[in-house]
């Protein structure tokens, strides 16, 4: 009995000493577990006197229960002083203040973008993508600029590097989206109706010239359009996108891939420095445009006796520009983050079709 009385003590001593859930199942396990103290005195039983036996089974069985008991309750008091400690270290002062978060903002060529392609998606235009490498073929053949055309050194070309012996076809940064016409009519044919904005380049920078800039082509193809209706369409979005009636000017001019074509001004006044669009009797160019020329059609696969259409290229930072008031072309491609705090759109500020943004 003595025995058991040292048994006892030590299992209890250790379940009160036991720090954590761990050691107190450590401690189970070699006391009450299958092959714990416990059972192997179990198994002295057999080899009792009866009477010894009538005195030792009842004893070691409430022992059993008395350490099982004794562990369920350190148990639950680790339970209780792990759960007090967590409230102790892990709190959380609610009153204090946010960390604030940078915030950015959407470049206005984007927000533009956005504005433009809103507006000629109403009037049936769908938007067109291209490669900005692109082949010279694209970028000038398919558009009745052969090599050696003066055009192409109008153009400021940037050439992709070429190694010796490489006999691909020469690459060029696209100097317009134009490029996208061809591609547009090569893969769907005619009738069509399309806009294509995006990165365009050429070897200039000054105030009102950087070598990356933003054009959308716009491109209609049918059997019987005109300039009239191009001039329409072109009356219609420049309204919407200025949210004032805008008047139209066309001139004369020369593309190689349209015939006729012209040179589009907007109306627009001085006053004291400060320009104002769609009044006055000032004007201010924004694109060129035309009639595709049949040769450009061949060249994509379209019947020019069957079909015909317009097609013009506009550069979306100058009407950004022009309808934010925004000065140097320039600061549009510094990442200067207080330009583009100042000039930048909120996330939500989702373009509308009159031109506005809210707020
Ligand atoms: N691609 C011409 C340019 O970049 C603009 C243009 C497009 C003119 C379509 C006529 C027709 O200057």
């Amino acid at each position: 009995m003595d025995d058991l009385n040292r048994l006892r003590s030590k299992i209890l001593d250790g379940i009160g000493a036991a720090a954590d859930e761990a050691a107190l199942e450590d401690i189970r396990v070699s006391a009450v577990g299958k092959k714990g103290e416990v059972a192997l005195k179990m198994r002295e039983l057999g080899r009792m006197t009866p009477e010894e036996r009538q005195v030792a089974g009842p004893a070691l069985n409430a022992l059993k229960d008395e350490v099982n008991s004794a562990i369920a309750a350190k148990k639950a008091g680790l339970a209780d002083s792990a759960l007090d400690e967590r409230l102790r270290t892990e709190w959380l002062d609610v009153t204090l203040p946010g960390r604030p978060r940078a915030q950015g903002s959407i470049h206005p060529v984007s927000q533009v973008s956005e504005e433009v392609s809103a507006i000629f998606a109403d009037m049936g235009f769908s938007v067109a993508e291209g490669p900005q490498i692109e082949t010279d073929f694209y970028n000038f053949d398919a558009l009745n600029i052969p090599p050696h055309h003066p055009a192409r050194q109008e153009f400021d070309t940037f050439y992709m590097h070429r190694d010796e012996g490489d006999d691909r076809a020469p690459h060029v940064l696209r100097t317009h989206t134009s490029p996208v016409q061809i591609r547009h009519m090569e893969k769907h044919g005619a009738p069509c109706r399309v806009i294509a904005p995006g990165r365009v380049y050429r070897s200039d920078y000054d105030q009102t010239h950087t070598p990356m800039f933003h054009q959308v082509e716009g491109l209609a193809i049918d059997k019987d359009l005109s300039m009239a209706n191009l001039k329409w369409v072109l009356e219609e979005f420049f309204s919407a996108f200025f949210g004032i009636e805008v008047k139209t000017r066309f001139r004369a001019s020369h593309f190689p891939f349209t015939e006729p074509s012209a040179e589009v001004d907007i109306q627009c006044s001085w006053v004291n420095g400060q320009l104002k669009i769609g009044e006055g009797d000032g004007w201010m160019e924004v694109l060129g445009s035309g009639m595709v020329h049949p040769k450009v059609l061949i060249a994509a696969g379209v019947d020019p006796d069957k079909w015909q259409g317009f097609a013009f290229g506009m550069g979306i930072d100058r009407i950004a520009m022009l309808k934010y008031g925004i000065p140097d072309l320039r600061a549009f491609f510094d990442s200067d983050l207080r330009w583009l705090r100042h000039y930048g759109f909120a996330a939500l500020d989702v373009p509308t079709l009159h031109g506005g943004v809210s707020g």
